[in-house]
């Protein structure tokens, strides 16, 4: 079993019956998925989830388990979700795919958000690894990016897989990936990317998690 599986079997041990989950999206958060499954069918756990993203909501409704729309929940119990960059504050940065919007009102709706990943998304500061993904209403994108110029961040639109456009997201945006100064801080760099007009989210998630699990040559430890 490799770590992401394993982080994401441990994370599901906090699920109880009767939960609304929210599932999160990519590798570790199919794991999850897969495991709740498990527990669903051989452990008669009865729990309903919603999803951040179509491939999540296809992946849980593959699977038989009860799901909810999001526009139809004002809370939830539990949300499990990876990262990209997780610092020792607990602070994370998402986005590499195309579902921020959803994943940062899962993780703000939740009574209990934990974030699952092996070891290799440890980092010291948010941006050491990635440039911080910034959705941004496709018409204010240059507007946006040369008011984030102006704070101090390089960077592009992020193109299409093809390089041959631009990348969508699955509201409809475009994504800017940015780069900031390394010694800003998190807390900073949210406040300020959240001041920009035209943007629609971004991908640090500032004092969202309340529980980090990180699973590192086959062992799980709470951050
Ligand atoms: C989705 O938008 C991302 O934030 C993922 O949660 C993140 O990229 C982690 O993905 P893996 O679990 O596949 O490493």
């Amino acid at each position: 079993m490799d770590d992401k599986q394993l982080v994401a079997l441990h994370a599901a041990r906090y699920v109880k019956q009767g939960m609304l989950v929210g599932l999160g999206t990519g590798s570790t958060a199919n794991y999850f998925i897969e495991e709740l499954a498990r527990l669903a069918r051989e452990e008669r756990l009865k729990f309903t989830t919603v999803a951040s993203s179509t491939i999540s909501a296809q992946n849980a409704q593959s699977l038989n388990l009860p799901i909810v729309a999001l526009e139809h929940i004002s809370s939830i119990d539990l949300y499990v979700d990876g990262a990209d960059e997780i610092t020792p504050d607990k602070t994370l940065l998402k986005g590499r795919g195309s579902d921020l919007v959803k994943e940062k009102l899962l993780a703000k709706a939740a009574e209990r958000f934990i974030a699952v990943a092996d070891a290799s998304k440890l980092v010291t500061h948010i941006g050491e690894n990635f440039p911080i993904p910034i959705e941004v209403m496709p018409f204010a994108w240059k507007l946006a990016k040369e008011s984030l110029a102006q704070i101090g961040a390089v960077g592009d639109l992020r193109p299409n897989a093809a390089k041959d456009g631009y990348w969508i997201t699955s509201h409809g945006s475009y994504v800017l990936d940015m780069k900031f100064a390394q010694n800003t801080n998190a807390k900073d760099l949210n406040a300020l990317i959240n001041n920009v007009p035209g943007v629609v989210e971004h991908g640090i998630f500032h004092n969202l998690a309340d529980i980090v699990l990180i699973a590192r040559d086959g062992q799980v430890s709470e951050q």
